[in-house]
């Protein structure tokens, strides 16, 4: 394989290689390292409106060239915030009560994308082998094919794909589908999602299905797999050994004096479910008046895309459902849920899943969520927690021995609240050996591998979750 180019809305900072990186950086950065990489994206940085043509910043480091872009106000407020953040997101996510089809918002999203293109087009080199992250960056091969480009290039879509019925109640799913077709293989997440985004070529009569997994349009064939992407089971887990005996994790465990944890750890959004998640624990509150005082629930919830004024709603409501519970439950010596709406180092996270007692991981919709892999990745195989887990997670196609609930269903979640706290050692264990092992080899490192293989291996090569999952066990 040639030189690899990663695009990605996000860049991680060129020395942030730890485990504070995230599985993700850490796979493709190794996968870039290897190439002699280059990785392209927005600096997270706003540029001033008048500040003309975009300045690439570039760093070498370990053998990857890090090139990012500042935005200026307008482009991130149309780019991403608007279209990729009021539209797209929601709309991948099934919430078209929450869509807002700005059309500003998708001249400047396109705008923004070709952009990126010309950047990065002046970059490429002819063997090299381009691979676009996320619903961002949807219409970069279409962007780049119009400038010329004639490499692989491949796309990586880390959220859902909702079913046609939902995907075309957006003006602009045409234009947005076409874009698809500039690419040689698109990857999802599971199989769901794949055959979704059939559908919506079909519905949309956007050119010849030669295959269970294949399209014939504009001129090439467009391969489509579910890749489900993994974290780096053997770092984390050795991570949360260690992270176990740290002053956060340590304060924790004392102000427990022995009471079951259950933790959730999600990112302020309204796909998590957090709202529906802390009003099932009020129902097992509710429901088992035996288990309070005994179990304490912790959600660690750091604050994310609060310019978005759906994001800034859905923050006072979590607020106010947390504060209502404890109002009603707290003790003298006991609040039943400890609420932080701040960042913790994902070392120390790791710890903190290690002692909880329950996983709690119940979005409403979620592409993957490694959260729910990182709770089992940090057990002790001796005396392993439960994940109760959403079954609307991609995750939950690997983790089936987790225990499955519908998070719109609240008696349903907080009985398997309660089937965690009581859940006898045998049975944590062997749910758990399970899980273990099979997000231990479809580890993100895995997951990289194979998505460049099937690029790289041309038109013939067909995928699915599946294939991969079966390979694996
Ligand atoms: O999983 C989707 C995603 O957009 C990631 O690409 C990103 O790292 C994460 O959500 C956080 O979102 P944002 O970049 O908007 O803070």
């Amino acid at each position: 394989m040639g030189r690899l180019v990663v695009v990605s809305n996000r860049v991680p900072p060129p020395a942030d290689k730890g485990a504070s990186a995230g599985g993700l950086a850490v796979a493709l950065r190794a996968a870039l390292k290897e190439t002699g990489g280059l990785w392209l994206g927005w600096s997270g940085e706003t540029a001033a409106d008048d500040a003309g043509p975009p300045k690439v910043r570039t760093r070498l480091e370990d053998n990857i060239t890090f090139a990012v872009l500042d935005l200026c106000k307008q482009d991130q407020e149309e780019y991403y915030q608007g279209f990729a953040n009021r539209a797209l997101w929601p709309l991948l996510h099934y919430r078209l009560d929450l869509v807002d089809f700005e059309r500003r918002d998708t001249s400047g999203f396109f705008r923004v994308n070709a952009m990126f293109a010309e950047e990065l087009a002046r970059r490429l080199k002819p063997d090299d082998v381009v691979w676009v992250h996320d619903y961002h960056l949807i219409p970069l091969g279409a962007e780049l094919r119009a400038r010329g480009v004639r490499n692989p290039i491949g796309f990586f879509l880390h959220i859902p794909w909702p079913p046609p019925d939902v995907f075309f109640a957006s003006p602009w799913h045409r234009r947005l589908l076409e874009t698809f077709t500039a690419y040689d293989l698109v990857g999802f997440q599971i199989d769901h999602d794949v055959d979704n985004f059939i559908s919506c070529l079909r519905r949309d009569g956007l050119g010849e299905q030669t295959g269970p997994t294949t399209f014939f349009a504009g001129g090439r064939t467009i391969r489509m797999g579910a890749f489900p992407i993994g974290i780096d089971v053997a770092a984390f887990a050795e991570t949360a050994r260690g992270a176990v005996d740290s002053p956060l994790v340590r304060r924790m465990v004392d102000s427990l004096r022995g009471r079951a944890l259950v933790v959730g750890v999600d990112r302020l959004d309204y796909s998590k479910g957090i709202d529906q998640r802390m009003l099932a624990y009020e129902r097992f509150l509710k429901a088992h008046p035996g288990r309070r005082g005994h179990v304490v629930y912790l959600q660690v919830t750091p604050k994310s895309r609060s310019e978005v004024p759906e994001y800034a709603a859905m923050q006072r409501e979590i607020a106010e459902t947390a504060g209502r519970i404890n109002g009603s439950y707290s003790d003298i010596d006991w609040v039943p849920i400890r609420y932080l709406n701040r960042t913790i180092k994902h070392a120390t996270l790791a710890g903190l899943y290690r002692m909880a007692r329950v996983g709690l991981v119940t979005p409403l919709r979620d592409g993957m969520n490694l959260v729910a892999k990182e709770y089992v990745a940090a057990q002790d195989p001796e005396d392993p927690g439960v994940l109760v887990l959403s079954r609307f997670a991609g995750a939950a196609r690997e983790l089936d021995s987790a225990l499955l609930v519908n998070p719109y269903d609240l008696d349903a979640t907080a009985a398997a609240i309660e089937e965690g706290v009581a859940m006898p050692r045998e049975e944590r264990i062997a749910r758990w050996r399970t899980m273990y092992d099979r997000i231990g080899r479809n580890n993100v490192h895995e997951w990289c591998r194979s998505f460049l293989r099937a690029l790289d291996a041309g038109p013939a090569a067909g995928v699915s979750d599946l294939t991969i999952l079966k390979k694996a066990s």
